[in-house]
């Protein structure tokens, strides 16, 4: 053994996943996990940059390590994912204790570039964007963070540029990787007893648009779908332009396909639509809303919201509300707008002070938290299938999603971890539901 390390992970299900293949790779390269910071000999940060203040987050994490890299002058430091691909050498430059600095199409060379680091005793920096998404066979079987359920990316990148979005910088432009690899990657999780698999992307639903030869998202869900041993099929994030009617089409006819999607409104105003570069409006918007939920009427759906785009007006602030009226959704993820260098929206005139923007967004979550409350409580006693895949924070009970996407807590012994089983619901908390196993299903 080489030594032991840690990696901090921030950010979305895609750096979640990125982590899962570091381990692998710095396991197969002969090191092992640390179960705390303490014991590590390499500690790893894999960094969020869409807001400011995840990557505050990130250089306040790198501040506390001053004094432990001091106690243990042997230790290395790297700092991976976007913040690194943003910053790039400024942060060696600002952290003297940094010993690497590796962007988004580096993680699969982590183990060669901590290598580099310990043989020549240089400090490295590497965030050459390579395109090469197609993981090294030798990674795999990977260990998953969860039980019964898997990340699969099948596209990396973004073209869309939205015009507060720092990811179309930190991530590349788009490229889809071949239908054949995802196809047999998803094989590869089944064989391995995988029952959920999660197709990942930053724009999931626009796979393909930059491989003509390839087929198309849907197809790809159709393929995926019919494979034997899945139960369930899910994918994230997807981008409302991108939502064709085969994509609606698949809600309702392919099985394994969970009822729920995530999809990104931004805003309820046209006017701060088409500043923030999103190509639909919203009544383009609420027609896909409509579409979807014909094609299955089950459907739980969730949304992502910014307040306080420059320019936004209490005019355009009253449509945002509104649209949380009309559609009623399942749950939102709202956020301050934050300006991101260098995205468009940084040098947009008539910004909205912070202490406005703040009370935008407790307007917003007001309004929608009786709606979250409603949704959630038509689901009292109702009998639903669950995916126990992890432990409740405390540890003492088993933890699991609904098909629509719903937290469940149930009591249980950790055997049943894994598997698909059916729960009686008893009660209904803000954030999750609570209830019993009565059947195991699967
Ligand atoms: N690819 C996804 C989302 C990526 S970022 C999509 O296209 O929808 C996740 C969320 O962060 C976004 O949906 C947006 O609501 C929020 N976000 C992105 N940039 C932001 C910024 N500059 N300020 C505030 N929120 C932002
Ligand atoms: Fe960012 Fe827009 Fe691309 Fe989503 S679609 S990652 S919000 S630029
Ligand atoms: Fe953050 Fe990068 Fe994901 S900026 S949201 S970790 S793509």
């Amino acid at each position: 053994m080489k030594g032991k390390f840690f990696i901090q992970t921030y950010g979305c299900q895609m750096n979640v996943h990125d982590t899962e293949y570091m381990c692998a790779i710095l396991n197969k390269a002969g090191y092992a996990q640390a179960q705390t910071l303490k014991e590590a000999d390499i500690i790893l940060l894999n960094t969020c940059a869409v807001r400011q203040k995840a990557e505050e987050k990130v250089y306040s994490f790198l501040g506390r390590l001053k004094a432990f890299k001091k106690r243990h002058p042997g230790l290395i430091i790297g700092v991976g994912g976007c913040v690194a691909q943003k910053e790039g050498e400024r942060i060696l430059k600002r952290i003297p204790y940094i010993d690497l600095v590796f962007g988004t199409h580096q993680f699969f060379r982590v183990a060669e570039l901590i290598e580099e680091v310990k043989k020549n005793g240089h400090r490295i920096c590497c965030i050459d964007y390579t395109y090469q998404l197609e993981p090294p066979c030798h990674v795999f079987p990977l260990s998953h963070k969860m039980y019964g359920r898997a990340y699969l990316t099948i596209m990396q990148g973004c073209d869309n540029f939205c015009s507060y979005c720092i990811v179309p910088y930190v991530r590349g432009r788009q490229i889809s990787r071949r239908s054949e690899n995802i196809i047999n990657e998803a094989k590869r999780l089944l064989d391995m007893g995988i029952k959920e698999i999660i197709l990942l992307g930053q724009n999931v639903n626009s796979y393909g648009q930059d491989r003509l030869e390839e087929i198309s998202f849907s197809e790809l869900l159709f393929k995926i779908n019919k494979l034997p041993g899945l139960k369930r099929l899910r994918f994230i994030t997807s981008h409302p332009k991108d939502i064709s009617p085969d994509v609606i089409k698949a809600f309702a006819d392919l099985d394994t396909l969970c009822e729920h999607i995530h999809l990104p409104v931004q805003s309820g105003s046209d006017r701060i639509l088409k500043r923030m570069g999103r190509k639909y409006t919203r009544s383009e918007y609420l027609q896909k809303i409509e579409a979807l939920r014909k094609a299955c009427p089950e459907i739980s759906i969730t949304t992502d919201l910014i307040v306080g785009f420059p320019g936004e007006t209490k005019k355009d602030f009253k449509d945002t509300i509104s649209l949380l009226q009309e559609v009623e959704f399942d749950a939102i993820f709202a956020f301050r707008y934050s300006d991101r260098p260098p995205a468009k929206a940084v040098s947009f005139p008539e910004k909205v002070n912070e202490q406005e923007k703040a009370e935008r967004l407790s307007e917003v979550l007001e309004i929608q938290a009786p709606i979250t409350e409603r949704k959630n409580r038509v689901k009292k006693g109702r009998l639903l299938e669950v995916l126990l895949d992890s432990y409740s924070k405390r540890g003492q009970q088993l933890c699991g999603r609904t098909r629509c996407n719903r937290v469940v807590n149930v009591e249980g012994d950790e055997s049943l971890m894994g598997h698909l089983v059916e729960v009686i619901i008893e009660e209904v908390l803000p954030h999750s539901l609570k209830g019993k196993v009565v059947k195991i299903l699967d």
